[in-house]
């Protein structure tokens, strides 16, 4: 038999969670249009070489975590595991470079990864974000970043610890990589089987790896950030300016470096204590290379993408209240051909004005109709038969205070467009 079981890792949002959901979103969206960021949306699966271009072939996310399968046509694809390399590739195809720069684009996706589920980590799961393509001042970088501060302050959130670090350019990187490879050489044969690919290929990866063994190995490795060429330790020091003169408070966390390939610079972190083992909320940084690694010009990046299920999460833990939907407004209970004709229309002509208004759809008897508007938890009732119908003449209940009104039926429509019940 079927088994009517969603797959591990996904997880239905039903209508006692979606308005959460619709809220943060458009506090979101309003917030992003405040900051003059435009909304994209991007195909939910991409050629697979995109993302081993882009977030990187020694990534865990290409290595272990990515959704690939081979259509019908015989391409490579793969649903997508995050959002910012499906925004370069459109970026590019759609020759945004020839709009005013920056070009500033935010986004609310679904993206896919094969994780081990637990707290706070699932294999569908939901992205806010935003991109700015086109300028590589850190200006733009604190801009982002106070997105997320105001996000949370609209939100109600409090305490969630912003950190940030850098990981410099490709120039720093390399002089950096063999500083690293040194330190570890000693310790190489005790890292796990990917790391030690890592060593070879690419070791700063050595460092974000989720081995317990290897991040007790790499717990104190040289940092990047003490590391930095000139341009890159300007460009931090300037960020570093730019939050403190927009009062964002920030510590320094060295051993950030991300899970994905593509970041130059700036890197950074939104961390709760509230949301699983990871603990972060969101996460972003620069990626000035990106764009021409992905066949584009030369152009600057930077943006973030943040945990829809971990915002809820951090909400609850938080009581944080969220608007509730209002609900239905009125309830016509109605028994009786004529009753059911006038009810099913009124409730139809209150629907096309924005008044939500329901009737019975199921044939229950009238005490069935009332109790079942008290369940609906409708504001008002009105019991409809032919004696209403004739005599032009209604009892309007409030459902909440239990006080009734003698009405013409004819007013009822509009009592409830002008909100004037009494
Ligand atoms: P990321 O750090 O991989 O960065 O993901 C960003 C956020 O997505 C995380 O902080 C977390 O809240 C959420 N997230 C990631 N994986 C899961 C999961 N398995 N379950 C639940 N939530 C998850 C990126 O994706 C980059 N594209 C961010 C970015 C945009 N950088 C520049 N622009």
């Amino acid at each position: 038999m079927l088994q009517a079981k969603a797959p591990k890792g996904t997880r239905d949002i039903l209508p006692s969670e979606a308005y959460k959901w619709r809220y943060v979103e458009k506090v979101f969206s309003k917030l992003c249009e405040t900051y003059n960021y435009k909304e994209i949306r991007t195909p939910v699966f991409e050629h697979t070489e995109l993302f081993r271009h882009s977030v990187g072939d020694t990534t865990d996310i290409v290595q272990k975590e990515m959704y690939t399968f081979t259509d019908k046509g015989g391409r490579s694809i793969t649903l997508r595991p995050e959002g910012t390399a499906g925004v370069v590739r459109s970026y590019i195809e759609n020759g945004m470079d020839s709009l005013p720069q920056p070009v500033k684009l935010y986004y609310n996706i679904a993206a896919y990864r094969y994780e081990n589920v637990q707290k706070g980590r699932y294999r569908e799961f939901h992205q806010l974000g935003v991109e700015a393509f086109g300028s590589a001042s850190p200006s733009v970088d604190a801009e982002i970043i106070s997105i997320l501060v105001a996000f949370f302050e609209r939100l109600g959130i409090k305490g969630v610890e912003l950190n940030i670090n850098s990981i410099g350019c490709q120039e720093c990187r390399k002089a950096y990589n063999e500083k690293l490879k040194e330190y570890l050489k000693p310790l190489v044969a005790n890292l796990c089987e990917n790391c030690r690919v890592r060593y070879e290929r690419n070791p700063l990866r050595t460092i974000d790896c989720k081995e317990k063994k290897c991040r007790e190995y790499t717990a104190h490795a040289p940092a990047l950030l003490d590391n930095l060429c000139k341009e890159c330790g300007e460009h931090f020091e300037s960020l570093k300016a730019r939050l403190d003169n927009l009062e964002i408070i920030y510590n320094i966390d060295k051993n950030i470096v991300r899970g994905l390939d593509y970041y130059t610079k700036t890197v950074f972190e939104f961390i709760s204590c509230n949301v699983g083992t990871q603990g972060t909320i969101c996460g972003g940084g620069r990626y000035d290379g990106l764009v021409e690694l992905c066949g584009g010009k030369p152009t600057p990046g930077v943006g973030f993408a943040l945990g829809v299920e971990r915002l809820l999460m951090e909400m609850e833990s938080q009581d944080v209240l969220i608007p509730q939907p209002r609900g239905v407004e009125i309830y016509f209970a109605a028994v009786g051909g004529n009753a059911v004709n006038f009810a099913e229309k009124l409730v139809y002509m209150l629907r096309k004005r924005g008044i939500s208004a329901e009737c019975d759809l199921t044939g229950r008897s009238l005490k069935a109709q009332m109790k079942h508007a008290d369940r609906i938890g409708a504001t008002y009732a009105v019991v409809l038969g032919d004696r209403e119908i004739e005599s032009n003449r209604c009892v309007l209940k409030n459902m909440k205070t239990g006080e009734q009104k003698d009405v013409s039926l004819d007013s009822v429509m509009d009592r409830m467009l002008t909100g004037k019940m009494c």
